[in-house]
């Protein structure tokens, strides 16, 4: 989540400001750039979500909830796609989806993802970093993450990752994923039990990703899993 390191394509090198090292994939430090870190500042993984219309807060917010807070939220009421007010084009998308979801019944769920974007918003649709966008706005990557039952404001994309590295609910997500990765299955309420050892074992082993590998390995619930069919 934090590590400041990359490894990238020579192709994609250049976009990250450096200087491509051989032909193929390198290790790069990225320790000099404060706007990359971890996984979240990945091209590949800023592109994923990017949505060429503009909603891109909507979609990579929502890949955070779902992703690193195993959250949900309900699918978007059929109305709402009649009462998106029309909002001037020349804005942030931070600042076009506030006024888009002004609303209160459209802020209800929208407040639950459209922050989780917010710290991404200064990375283009191919995951370049920008200080304004294309009408000359200045982007912003701060805001607050509602995390553990409390609201946790931060400044950047580095404080925004750093947050989610420290919290409970993310290395709870992390080893749920990696377990339900490995069960092959969809999990279902009698797995919570497993997750909670799982979370225990890897948050006390350091939080490595070869100790939540092990902790998974090693449980007896893995061990007991039927082979999948
Ligand atoms: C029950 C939760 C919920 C409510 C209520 C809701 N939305 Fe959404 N909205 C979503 C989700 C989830 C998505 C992402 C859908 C997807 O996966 O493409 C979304 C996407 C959007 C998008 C982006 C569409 C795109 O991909 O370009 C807009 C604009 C939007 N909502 C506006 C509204 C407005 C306006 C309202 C209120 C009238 C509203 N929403 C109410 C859940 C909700």
């Amino acid at each position: 989540m934090t590590l400041a390191t990359g490894n990238l394509s020579r192709d994609r090198a250049s976009p990250h400001g450096l200087t491509p090292s051989g032909p193929g994939f390198a290790s790069y430090d990225l320790t000099s750039d404060p706007n990359r870190i971890g996984i979240l500042t990945q091209p590949g993984f800023l592109i994923l979500r990017a949505a060429p219309e503009r909603a891109t807060i909507v979609h990579r917010g929502l890949m955070v909830l779902r992703d690193f807070l195993c959250a949900e939220v309900p699918a978007p009421p059929a109305a709402a796609a009649s009462k998106i007010t029309m909002v001037p084009a020349n804005l942030t998308d931070r600042d076009r989806f506030a006024m888009h979801t002004a609303d209160p019944a459209c802020k209800g769920c929208h407040d639950a993802f459209d922050p989780l974007g917010y710290p991404f918003e200064p990375f283009d649709l191919a995951g370049r970093f920008r200080a304004r966008d294309e009408f000359g706005n200045v982007l912003r990557s701060d805001g607050q993450v509602n995390l553990d039952s409390s609201a946790q404001p931060f400044k950047s994309t580095a404080e925004f990752a750093a947050l989610l590295a420290r919290s409970p609910t993310v290395q709870r997500c992390f080893v749920q994923k990696l377990y339900q990765y490995a069960a092959g299955r969809a999990l279902e309420a009698p797995d919570g039990s497993t997750i909670d050892d799982l979370a225990k074992q890897f948050t006390s082993a350091g939080r490595t990703y070869s100790a939540a590998l092990t902790a998974v390995a090693a449980s007896p619930a893995f061990r007991a899993l039927a082979p999948v069919k």
